[in-house]
C-alpha cells in the first residue's frame, strides 16, 4: 500500500510499504478514508521529539471502514464506518477503567524508552515514534486498529466524514482543555493557540457555558476563524505590548479564570526569553520554547485554572513560584479520546457543534507532504489539510 513516511528530519516522502495484517485476535485493520496532520506531528519532523526512524509511517488522526476483522472482536464488522482516537486503550487496565485512556498501561510495548525522561510511560499512539509506542500511522490506505472493540466508534449515517474526523484527536483535544476547567456561568477563558487544538477548545469552552473566551495567535485568517466560529474575542499578540497586561485590562483586571495552552513547545515569541529558549532548544540543552505557558501562568486570575494541552518535554524558567503562589489549579494530559466521543458525535448530531471547520485544504495522500508543508508555514490559510488515500 501506499503511505507517507518519515525519512529524517523535515524529509517525508510518499512510499511503498507492506500491507498491515491483523496480529491480534483483537484487531481490526482499517481502509482509511480520511485522515488530517496535527501540530504535534510537527514536533517530530522538526527534530524535537527523539525515536523516530527512517520509514516510519506516520499520522494519528483519522477515521476510515472496517476492512479486516480480528476473531475475538464483536462489536465491528467489515464496511462499518468508525473514528479511532490517536492514544490506543486497551479497556482493562485501571486507568482505562478510570477513563484516562492516554494513560493506558498496556498499549505502550516500549515504555523503557520514555521512563528515563518521564518516570511512566503513556499509552501507545499511531504513527508518533517509538517511545509512543512505534505503531504505524494513518496517513497510509490501511491501519491496523489493536483492541478495536474499545477504539473504534460508529459514525452515524448522517455524519459527513469532515464532521467525524476531528473527533479522533484536534476535538477530544480541546475538549477536554475546556472540561478541565469546570467552566461556569460568567467564566472567561483564555486559549492560546488558535491552531485546530486551540479553536476546538475555544468552541467546546462556548458550548460549555463560558461567558467569555479570549483565543491569542499571530495569524490573522485563524483569529478570524476564531471569532467567526468559536464566537470569541482575540488578541494578536504581536500588536500588543504585553499579552498579560492585554488580559488584566479586557478582564477588570483580575484576569482569565481559566488559562488554556493549545501551542506547546515550539512557541513563536519575542524578547529575551525566547532567544534563551530557542538558543537551549538548539543546543538540545533543553526541549521546550515556554513563552505561550508562561503567560498563561502570569496571565490567569489568582486561585483559576491552568489547563495545559500544549505538547511538553523539558522546560526551564519555569515559573512555579507564581502557580504555587497564586493558587493555581493545574490540569494537563495527552488527550483521553475513548471518553469524549460518544458525546462529541451526539454534539455533532444535535447541531449544537460542528468541527468541519478546520479542514481548510484538501490532498490525495500522494500530494501529502505538499499539505504539511502548507501546515507547516500555515500558508494560504491552512488549519488542518486533510488526506484522501
Ligand atoms: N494533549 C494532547 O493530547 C494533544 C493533542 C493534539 C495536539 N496537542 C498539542 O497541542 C498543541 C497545538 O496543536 P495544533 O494542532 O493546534 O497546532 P498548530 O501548529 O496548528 O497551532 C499552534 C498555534 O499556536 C500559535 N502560537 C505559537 N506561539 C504562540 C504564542 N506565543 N502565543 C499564542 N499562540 C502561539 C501558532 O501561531 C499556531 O497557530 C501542540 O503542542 C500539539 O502537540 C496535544
Ligand atoms: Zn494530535
Ligand atoms: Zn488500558
Amino acid at each position: 500500500m501506499r503511505a507517507l513516511c518519515w525519512n529524517g528530519v523535515n524529509d517525508l516522502g510518499v512510499e511503498t510499504v507492506p500491507d498491515p495484517e491483523l496480529v491480534n485476535p483483537r484487531d481490526v485493520v482499517l481502509r482509511v478514508t480520511l485522515t488530517t496532520a496535527c501540530g504535534s506531528d510537527l514536533h517530530f519532523i522538526d527534530g524535537y521529539l527523539p525515536s523516530m526512524r527512517e520509514g516510519d509511517v506516520i499520522g494519528h488522526e483519522f477515521m476510515g471502514e472496517v476492512a479486516k476483522v480480528g476473531r475475538k472482536v464483536e462489536n465491528l464488522e467489515e464496511g462499518d464506518r468508525v473514528v479511532v482516537p490517536s492514544f490506543v486503550g486497551c479497556g482493562s487496565c485501571a486507568y482505562c477503567r478510570d477513563d484516562l485512556w492516554s494513560l493506558c498501561d498496556n498499549t505502550n510495548p516500549n515504555p523503557e524508552l520514555q521512563e528515563p525522561i518521564l518516570g511512566d510511560a503513556t499509552a501507545g499512539i499511531y504513527g508518533y515514534t517509538h517511545a509512543f509506542g512505534g505503531y504505524a500511522g494513518s496517513h497510509a490506505e490501511y491501519v491496523r486498529v489493536p483492541h478495536a472493540e474499545e477504539n473504534c466508534f460508529h459514525v452515524p449515517d448522517e455524519l459527513s466524514d469532515e464532521q467525524a474526523l476531528f473527533a479522533s484527536d484536534a476535538w477530544p483535544t480541546g475538549y477536554m482543555g475546556a472540561d478541565f476547567c469546570d467552566i461556569e456561568p460568567g467564566d472567561i477563558v483564555a486559549v492560546w493557540g488558535c491552531g485546530g487544538v486551540g479553536l476546538m477548545a475555544q468552541h467546546s469552552a462556548r458550548l460549555m457555558g463560558a461567558e467569555r473566551v479570549i483565543g491569542i495567535d499571530r495569524f490573522p485568517e485563524r483569529l478570524r476563524t476564531a471569532r467567526k466560529e468559536a464566537g470569541s474575542e482575540t488578541i494578536d499578540y504581536t500588536e500588543v505590548d504585553s499579552v498579560v497586561e492585554t488580559l488584566h485590562e479586557m478582564t477588570g483586571g483580575r484576569g482569565p479564570d481559566a488559562c488554556i495552552d493549545a501551542v506547546g513547545m515550539e512557541a513563536h515569541g519575542t524578547g529575551v526569553a525566547h532567544a534563551y529558549d530557542r538558543t537551549k532548544q538548539a543546543l538540545k540543552l533543553h526541549t521546550d520554547r515556554g513563552d505561550a505557558l508562561r503567560q498563561a501562568i502570569r496571565a490567569c486570575r489568582k486561585g483559576g485554572t491552568l489547563s495545559i494541552l500544549g505538547v511538553y518535554g523539558v522546560m526551564d524558567k519555569f515559573p512555579m513560584g507564581v502557580v504555587m503562589n497564586k493558587g493555581l489549579t493545574v490540569r494537563t494530559a495527552q488527550q483521553h479520546g475513548q471518553r469524549y466521543v460518544p458525546e462529541l458525535l451526539e454534539h455533532v448530531e444535535e447541531g449544537e457543534m460542528d468541527p468541519s471547520y478546520l479542514a481548510t485544504h484538501e490532498f490525495s495522500l500522494e500530494d501529502s507532504p505538499r499539505g504539511y508543508e502548507m501546515f507547516k508555514e500555515k500558508e494560504d490559510g491552512c488549519i488542518r489539510p486533510v488526506f484522501t488515500p
